[in-house]
Order: C-alpha cells, then sequence, then structure tokens
C-alpha cells in the first residue's frame, strides 16, 4: 500500500484525491438561511429555523460560565447527569434499566443508533421507516447497510395517520414519537396502544425518534407517552433517539442523546460496562503512576483491548500475577470487573514501569 500511495502523492496535488467526491445536494434549511442572511428588506424573517433560546437556557448558560469547568477527557458515554436528565425528561428510570449516551445533535443519535444496532445486535433486517419518510432518515439508515423499506403513515385521503399501515408486517420500526416530520400526523392514544399490541406480538423491535419533545401538546412529558407505555408493556425492545436542538433552542450546539431500554439493569450493566471498564482501566493506569506509553484504550471499540504488551511482559504477568493474556497482548474487556481491575492494573504496572 506504501508504495502507490507514495507515487500518487508525488505526482498529484493532495486535492485530487477527492475529485471523485460528488457534491451533495444544498441542504434546505441552509439554502433558506443563506437567502435569509442575504437579503436587505427590514422586514424580513426566517421561520424555517430561527430557534428561541429559552431564557432558562441562558441561565445555565451564566451557570457554567461562572463555575470555570476544565475540559478534561469525559467517558465515552459521556457525561453521566447529562445523560440522566436527559432520559428523564421522557422516561421513569425504574431499576437502572436504561442506558444513556450523549450524542451530538438529534442526526447524531440516530447515526449511532443505527450503527448500534448494525454492530452489536447484527441487525441485518429491513428498517421500516414512516411514509413520507423524513430524508435524514433515508440516507442514515442507507449509510449502515441497512434494507430500508417504508409503511404508510399518511393518509392522503383523511390528512390523517394511515393507522393500517404502521401495523403491517415489520422488523426494526421506526416512529416519531410525537410530530411526524413532515406531515405532524401523530397516532392517537388508542392507536399508540394497538401499535405497542402488534409490535410485541411480533416482536418487531420499536426505534423512536423524539425531535420535537413539548411541541406537540406544550407539555414535554406528556409528548413522551407513547415511549414510556411501550416499555411499560414489558417485551418490547425500545431504543429512544432524543434531540434538545428545537425544544431547548440549542441548535447549534447539538445537544442530544440516544437510550437503550433493556430487559433489567443485568442486561444494562453488559451495555454499559465495556464502556466504563475502559476508562476505569486507562484512569487507574494513570493513578497506578503508569508513564508507559500506552495505545488509547477508551478510544477501541468492541469487547476487546488490544493493550501493546510485549511477550516478555505478558509471561511476567502469569508467574508473578497469574494473569493469563493470549500472546498478541489481547484482553477482553468483558472479564475485567470492578473488584479485579485493581489487581489487573498494578500486576501491568509491575511488568511496564
Ligand atoms: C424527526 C427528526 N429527527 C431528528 C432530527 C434531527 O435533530 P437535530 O437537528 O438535533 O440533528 C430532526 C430535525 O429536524 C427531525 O425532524
Amino acid at each position: 500500500l506504501a508504495r502507490p500511495l507514495g507515487i500518487a502523492a508525488a505526482f498529484h496535488p493532495a486535492s485530487s484525491w477527492w475529485t471523485r467526491v460528488e457534491m451533495g445536494p444544498p441542504g434546505q434549511i441552509l439554502r433558506v438561511t443563506e437567502a435569509f442572511k442575504r437579503d436587505t428588506n427590514s422586514k424580513k424573517m426566517n421561520p424555517a429555523v430561527s430557534p428561541y433560546v429559552l431564557p432558562r437556557v441562558r441561565k445555565a448558560e451564566a451557570q457554567i460560565a461562572v463555575k470555570n469547568l476544565d475540559k478534561e477527557c469525559i467517558r465515552i458515554g459521556a457525561l453521566a447527569e447529562f445523560c440522566k436528565a436527559s432520559a428523564e425528561v421522557a422516561l421513569v428510570l425504574k431499576s437502572g434499566r436504561v442506558v444513556t449516551a450523549q450524542t451530538i445533535s438529534g442526526t447524531g443519535a440516530l447515526r449511532t443508533t443505527a450503527s448500534f444496532l448494525r454492530r452489536f445486535l447484527k441487525f441485518s433486517r429491513d428498517v421500516f421507516l414512516p411514509k413520507p419518510a423524513w430524508g435524514h432518515h433515508t440516507a442514515i439508515f442507507g449509510d449502515t447497510g441497512m434494507w430500508r423499506q417504508g409503511y404508510q403513515c399518511y393518509d392522503s385521503k383523511t390528512c390523517g395517520f394511515h393507522f393500517t399501515g404502521a401495523v403491517e408486517d415489520q422488523s426494526l420500526l421506526l416512529l416519531h414519537t410525537c410530530t411526524h416530520n413532515p406531515t405532524g400526523m401523530d397516532p392517537g392514544p388508542k392507536q399508540w396502544k394497538e401499535i405497542a399490541t402488534v409490535v410485541k406480538k411480533k416482536n418487531l423491535f420499536a426505534l423512536f425518534d423524539m425531535a420535537h419533545q413539548g411541541f406537540a401538546s406544550g407539555d414535554a412529558y406528556k409528548d413522551a407517552w407513547a415511549v414510556r407505555h411501550f416499555i411499560e408493556q414489558e417485551g418490547i425492545n425500545v431504543c429512544l433517539c432524543q434531540s434538545h436542538s428545537k425544544n431547548m433552542g440549542l441548535y447549534s450546539e447539538g445537544v442530544a442523546s440516544f437510550t437503550t431500554v433493556c430487559k433489567d439493569a443485568d442486561e444494562a450493566t453488559r451495555a454499559d460496562r465495556i464502556i466504563s471498564m475502559r476508562t476505569q482501566l486507562a484512569s487507574s493506569l494513570k493513578k497506578e503512576g503508569s508513564t508507559h506509553n500506552w495505545p488509547d484504550i477508551t478510544d477501541q471499540i468492541d469487547m476487546f483491548c488490544f493493550t501493546g504488551l510485549k511477550p516478555v511482559q505478558l509471561e511476567r504477568l502469569t508467574e508473578e500475577s497469574c494473569i493469563y493474556v493470549i500472546k498478541d497482548g489481547r484482553m477482553s474487556v468483558a472479564g475485567v470487573t470492578s473488584s479485579n481491575v485493581g489487581y489487573l492494573v498494578h500486576a501491568v504496572h509491575q511488568v511496564t514501569k
């Protein structure tokens, strides 16, 4: 690989590598915003976006500013307080069944969810998007390689929600929790209950996208009722993507999250544990005083951790501390727990200092 790259770099300017990348279509909102900016009419309005920044958001910003917070690295799932608060806006968090990760914008939440389902659940099944679909749903799920299908959710005859379309045979069903984009038509409570019954009976996966919480009824908690109802039915797999771009007026900040609702606390711990174990491994090594040049453990994905330890160091680990690691230095993070992480880190530090 090194040779062709070297030759190409010698004869072409770097930019030529990107000539095959086609220009994407202009974003509609951006186009309107640009036109708005150019317009010199004093009465101009831009109802396409212009989020209203809530006074409470301004107050919170001021409180954060005086705290002079550091910019320390945080755990991969991001700020625990934020994740808890974000999920609590919609759900009742019972017995640790919920795992939430911070994402960059609602679009990022959807992208993360799609990749998560694809990677960890080996989701090769079809994803059913509402028809008409929000354009980004189509692009996001297309990118992950999932097979996109559609279910009719808008009835052009009644200009209302198309109930029968939503309960036909599907596997991964994407549902707008409230104010469906682009039609604004939602199922009523009775229809939601029927949809939940079908989803449970057919063992479908329910993925809720909630980007307009609070705008349907004026009551944010009420707008998330459908998600809670699905969870209460027990036995339905539920994922929730939340965007706070609109309801907090935080468009430019990309404040959002992705939540998986697990069967029980044990299942939730398994989803969350590997990530937190990586962070614990890294921080414990630092605390132990290790100056060894470690690969970035927290950046690695999946259940394995590549330590970069040499065979002689691995042998010492086994001889001195009875810790058994395969020859390439790869450990399974799944086997590291809060009760043995200290022992492991101390032993590893002894053979690497
Ligand atoms: C249904 C739906 N999901 C997700 C999003 C994306 O949210 P964000 O702007 O935070 O990326 C939007 C934004 O318009 C939306 O309408």
